[in-house]
């Protein structure tokens, strides 16, 4: 198991018949995934292996559109938004003839092993192809949904979080003015990480996510006694994947409920996906390139390299994307009572 508080010699991993790592992005970029590339390159070099980066994803190994990456490669990444490898969604890949073509590719290119970062797409193509072909590979999470059993957080998901405090404080200004009701809605298809922890942290009336039922009785309740009490606006922020029918459509409801309110929708979108990594999702980018490279050197193979507790955390594919990641269910109370 990688110990972070062992000092690191280029000799440790001499012996391990592991020499060149490919390296490659999938599914939805996160901010801090150049950091991840950059942390994983470095630190391969630093033991003395040669990296391939590979572009578009698994596309990208299908397509053999390889290249080898040298230090200076990732030389000012470290600060950069969206995936210098670029990233893609392969259909190819989820058939036997695509993942043979990538393996050939990797055989021919003398690829030993792979390290792939994403989110739970990614980590399912890695465990049907490490099963199908023995190729040894280590994932780092890499989504802004925060959606991985087995880290305390995922790769991007800080900044997409800042990124969301920011729109609503502006959204609040104007709500404000107006003595407005809006329904923000976030990212998140089938988590509400973003929703919850961004409706903390930006006062907001109340969150709806997919893990929860949406009781409009409760919400509408629950924004009329606001208003009663001299809020003059409310802010809802919706996750995508809320199971009353999103953002839209809820507030149709309202707006027919209470003709009264002067209500508004924003869909934050993609935003949410891009700028510079915060101070935080750069460390975390870092700390787990680095792990997951000695990962992969210490013979471990089809895992998630994670943070928990602030120690690394090695989980196995299946489980990072199986289990659900739970939620602190407190936390909505602490919505309701920190907005009354
Ligand atoms: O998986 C991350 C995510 O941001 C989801 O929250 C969202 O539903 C999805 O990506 C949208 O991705 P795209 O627009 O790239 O298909």
């Amino acid at each position: 198991m990688v110990k972070e508080n062992r000092v690191a010699m280029p000799d440790d991993y001499i012996d391990n018949p592991i020499r060149k790592i490919g390296i490659l992005t999938s599914g939805g970029d996160a901010p801090g995934m150049n950091a991840a590339i950059r942390a994983v390159t470095r630190t391969a070099i630093f033991y003395g292996r040669e990296v391939v980066g590979i572009f578009h994803g698994y596309k990208g190994l299908i397509e053999n559109n390889f290249k080898n990456l040298a230090s200076g490669d990732v030389s000012n990444i470290i600060q950069l938004g969206g995936t210098i490898l670029k990233t893609a969604r392969s259909a190819e890949f989820r058939t036997v003839e695509g993942r043979d073509k990538a393996y050939q590719n990797i055989k021919n290119a003398e690829i030993d092993a792979l390290i792939v970062i994403g989110g739970d797409g990614t980590f399912t193509g890695a465990g049907i192809f490490a099963q199908e072909y023995g190729v040894p590979i280590v994932g780092i999470p890499g989504t802004i949904d925060n959606d991985l059993f087995g880290t305390d957080f995922t790769v991007g998901y800080d900044t997409a979080l800042n990124t969301i405090v920011e729109a609503v404080d502006k959204i609040r200004d104007t709500a404000t003015a107006h003595e407005r009701l809006f329904f923000i809605e976030v990212m998140g298809r089938d988590a509400g990480f973003l929703a919850l922890n961004g409706g903390i942290a930006s006062g907001s009336e109340a969150v709806l996510v997919p893990e929860t039922d949406t009781d409009l009785t409760t919400l509408e309740n629950l924004i009329k006694s606001g208003y009663r009490q001299s809020k003059n606006s409310s802010i809802v922020l919706v996750a995508e994947g809320e199971k009353a029918g999103g953002a839209f459509n809820i507030a149709k409801q309202v707006e027919q409920d209470y003709p009264q309110y002067d209500v508004r929708v924003t869909i934050l979108g993609h935003i949410q996906r891009g700028g510079s990594p915060t101070a935080s999702d750069r460390i975390l980018a870092s700390r787990l390139g680095l792990a997951a490279v000695e990962t992969l050197l210490e013979d471990q193979k089809s895992v998630m390299v994670g943070i928990e507790n602030d120690q690394i955390s090695l989980v196995p594919f299946n489980k990072a994307i199986k289990y659900d990641k739970e939620m602190n269910r407190k936390l909505f109370d602490s919505i309701r009572i920190l907005s009354s």
